[in-house]
């Protein structure tokens, strides 16, 4: 009898943890405190298995974003095979100005491009290279604010999910905010 009571009780338990597990694997979204990422530094956290960027760009590597523009295939996000969220439909791609968040996952094929932060002549990279991201598998290159440069095998600027600001300091990505 004593075996059947512990079965009995522990049924509960695992019916109650197992929607949590479900929704993780389904993407719940995810709270991150940006207060500690410092200007020209990027942080990856994890949302559907995937990784997401927020980077903090300084007033130089924002001013970048206009300097290349006429070298990018979708400077204003229009193309829709990864559609940017209205509120990132503008030039620095984010709600705030200096903080990018991306999936950090090439358009192409699916590689994870690197930083290259770093202006200027360098292997693999334009001598104007102003900053921003390489993808090694095929030599996609984006800019810091994840849209991709012309004839580049990529077809898409980097995927802008959905997110929204808690509080002026915590994102939460995964969710729109609701009206
Ligand atoms: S996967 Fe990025 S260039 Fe091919």
């Amino acid at each position: 009898m004593g075996g059947v009571g512990a079965a009995a009780v522990a049924v509960p338990f695992v019916s109650t943890f197992q929607p949590s597990e479900r929704a993780k694997a389904a993407g719940a979204a995810v709270e991150v405190d940006i207060s500690a990422i410092q200007p020209g530094e990027k942080v990856v956290v994890e949302w559907r298995g995937k990784p997401v960027w927020i980077m903090k760009r300084t007033p130089e590597q924002l001013a970048a974003l206009e300097k290349i523009e006429g070298e990018l295939a979708d400077p204003n996000s229009e193309r829709k095979a990864y559609p940017t969220p209205e509120y990132a439909k503008n030039r620095h791609r984010s709600i705030k100005p200096e903080v990018f968040v991306g999936v950090g996952i090439c358009t192409h094929l699916g590689c994870s491009p690197g930083d290259k932060f770093s202006p200027g002549p360098q292997p693999s990279l334009p001598d104007d290279w102003q900053g921003g991201y390489l993808c090694a598998c095929h030599g996609s290159t984006f800019d810091l604010a994840g849209r991709v440069f012309k004839n580049k095998p990529a077809p898409d600027n980097l995927e802008v999910p959905p997110h929204y600001y808690v509080s002026d300091t915590v994102l939460l990505i995964g969710e729109e905010k609701q009206a």
